[in-house]
């Protein structure tokens, strides 16, 4: 019963719209273009107007104004772009996509969804889909997935065919989620903690991004979650933070495992230590995951590029040069190793990088102690494969990589999750 009240105290809760002038991550609106695209995606993977009786007035109306917002983009791109840009062809190319050459874009890509698949799930906070990859792998279907950054969508897109939907905290956001799904993924941003050790229930933690989760938890239900984040939130205000967490997901009848993980142990060289949430709905399911892990060895060989195919604007300054061989002048040096100094000046060298930080930290890394990890390394730093599109620029990629996750110890997870899963 009481259970019950708080559920009803979400639904007519008033949802804030925080945009998150903080970070500067850019907020894209309904009307825009990325939207329209992620109407677009969704509809080109996982819909079909053709004896859709269900498809409202008001979808096919949303679904035919993207691909007119779509053909006046490639019109504008290419001269010779022959179609026609009136609402009565668009209305034909909704009805029947796959006979038109247009959408290659969101197909041929290098993970697309599959066609057919046992399962489906939703990619919240989504990044640059570290999350989502491997179980694009084990052919899971993605039917709705949310970033509002307008490069990591690029980069999504590119690789995914797939434009996610903005801000997760509007309705008019939410309302593209379909009502059934088998798993929800999150990796959801941080900024919110500092307020949440003193919230208690459901309504305390309106404002903060878990509570997105939570709602969406509570609507659709899915069978299994799988949520991510920084080691630090067990601990945050004496664990208080934490426990609000765990507490609200039993209150949604979910029954989870958790447990803290190193980057370094899947097999990457790098150091990076992540929270990791697995839930599902079912007691007899959680009963039989298990964070048992091999532990793989790592190697930063296998993430340098030589460095005469990187950038060289990437080598460092003959002044940081100078500073770095004085910080370093009584220290074994060794090879290949990634150099990282502290806030204190001091520079650790190791086979591994310490800090793949958005922002600061980056600045202090260098590989063999002469230049800055290139795109493609600082990829691979988080296990991503080499068919992995690069599409935005290096200070993009730095972002998107330092907030994403170690792909590898995703994997693993998702193939315990699979087994389960496939149980039923
Ligand atoms: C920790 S990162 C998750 C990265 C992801 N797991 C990956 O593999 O790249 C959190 C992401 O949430 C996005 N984000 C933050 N607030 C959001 C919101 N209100 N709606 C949609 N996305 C949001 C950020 O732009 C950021 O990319």
């Amino acid at each position: 019963m009481a259970k019950q009240k708080q559920i009803e105290a979400i639904r007519l809760s008033d949802f804030p719209e925080e945009i998150d002038e903080k970070t500067g991550l850019k907020f894209y609106g309904e009307t825009s273009y990325e939207n329209q695209m992620a109407v677009l995606s969704q509809y080109l993977h996982n819909g079909s107007l053709e004896g859709n009786d269900t498809a409202t007035k008001n979808q096919r109306e949303e679904i035919i104004a993207a691909i007119l917002e779509f053909l006046e983009r490639k019109k504008s791109q290419h001269s010779d772009f022959e179609y026609d840009l009136s609402e009565d062809f668009a209305s034909m190319v909704a009805e029947n996509p796959g006979q038109y050459n247009l959408f290659e874009d969101f197909f041929n890509v290098p993970f697309p969804n599959p066609q057919r698949s046992k399962h489906t799930l939703i990619d919240l906070f989504a990044g640059i889909g570290g999350i989502r990859l491997p179980f694009n792998e084990l052919g899971y279907k993605c039917v709705f997935s949310s970033e509002w950054d307008k490069f990591a969508q690029q980069t999504y897109f590119a690789n995914f065919g797939e434009m996610p939907f903005g801000d997760i905290t509007k309705e008019s956001t939410k309302k593209h989620i379909p009502q059934h799904f088998d798993l929800l993924l999150a990796g959801f941003p941080c900024q919110a903690f500092s307020i949440m050790g003193k919230m208690k229930g459901f309504d305390d933690i309106r404002g903060t991004m878990f509570f997105e989760v939570a709602t969406i938890l509570e609507r659709h239900r899915p069978q299994a979650i799988l949520l991510e984040n920084v080691k630090q939130l067990t601990t945050h205000d004496h664990g208080r933070t934490f426990k609000t967490i765990l507490r609200i997901l039993d209150e949604l009848g979910y029954h989870v495992k958790w447990q803290v993980l190193n980057a370094l142990d899947f097999g990457l060289p790098q150091k990076r230590e992540r929270v990791i949430i697995v839930g599902f709905q079912s007691q007899s399911q959680i009963d039989k995951f298990s964070f048992d892990f091999t532990k793989k060895p790592h190697s930063l060989e296998k993430v340098l590029e030589k460095d005469d195919e990187v950038d060289p604007s990437l080598f460092a300054s003959e002044m940081i040069l100078a500073k770095r061989k004085k910080q370093t002048e009584n220290k074994r040096v060794f090879y290949p190793s990634i150099w990282h100094e502290n806030k204190a000046g001091n520079v650790s060298i190791l086979d591994y990088a310490c800090a793949l930080r958005t922002g600061a930290s980056y600045n202090y890394l260098l590989v063999n102690g002469k230049r800055r990890p290139s795109s493609r390394e600082l990829l691979r730093l988080q296990g991503f494969p080499d068919n992995y599109k690069i599409a935005v620029s290096h200070g993009e990629i730095r972002r998107q990589t330092g907030n994403s996750v170690a792909v590898p110890m995703i994997r693993e997870i998702a193939q315990k999750i699979d087994y389960i899963l496939n149980m039923n």
